[in-house]
């Protein structure tokens, strides 16, 4: 299965989640975001479309789209490969019109969508973010919520799977097994789109 992860808003957490699902999950990736740098981190396992770029291949393998900082066909080319879309979003007032634009324009494309309400910091935030998207859109919407995790930051800041970090010894692996138990349960819930 193919995943786009997308926000036109940045620090979200797209690449943060492509990452873990690449490094956790063996996914490949596919970064379409001028401003990233999953490439760089990744140079084995993510390719990097240039903005000018106006075609996107079809995957040869299950493929992660990191999808960010502009609007272009490519977009409309990753999520037709795609079985699920992904919209990571931080749950607050100021950042939720970036994202309801970004919703909008995935929402015609009629795929299924999981938001991902990031690094929340009240359980308030995200029913009243879900209560706006399902007001404007006319549908409910699934959303996975991801708490601030400095575990998880850990694990991108050291470029390793939090999953592979979790499996050491001693009492520096208790720390990831939250983090890694989260990473799974990500990972089944967007298996749970697989063909549909
Ligand atoms: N749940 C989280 N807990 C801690 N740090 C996070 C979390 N999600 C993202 N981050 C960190 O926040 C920063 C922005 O996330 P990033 O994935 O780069 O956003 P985007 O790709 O949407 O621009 C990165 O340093 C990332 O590692
Ligand atoms: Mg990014």
């Amino acid at each position: 299965m193919n995943v786009t992860i997308v926000n036109f808003k940045g620090g979200v957490g797209k690449s943060m989640i492509a990452h873990q699902l690449i490094t956790g999950f063996g996914f490949e990736g596919c970064e379409i975001d001028p401003y990233g740098s999953l490439s760089d981190r990744l140079p084995e396992n993510v390719s990097r479309i240039d903005v000018r770029e106006k075609h996107l291949n079809p995957p040869r393998q299950e493929t992660i789209f990191d999808f960010g900082g502009f609007d272009d066909i490519k977009l409309d080319q990753a999520v037709a490969y795609s079985d699920l879309i992904v919209i990571p979003f931080i749950p607050t007032l100021e950042t939720i019109q970036g994202t309801m634009d970004t919703l909008v324009r995935v929402a015609a494309m009629n795929k299924p969508i999981l938001m991902v309400p990031n690094m929340s910091q009240k359980e308030n935030d995200i029913n009243d973010a879900k209560f706006v998207f399902e007001e404007t859109l006319g549908f409910e919407v699934e959303m996975f919520p991801i708490p601030m995790s400095v575990a998880l930051q850990t694990a991108i800041n050291e470029n390793k799977s939090i999953i592979e970090l979790s499996k050491q010894g001693g009492i520096k692996a208790y720390a990831y097994k939250k983090g890694a138990n989260l990473m799974h349960r990500l990972y089944e819930k967007i298996r749970e789109y697989e063909n549909h």
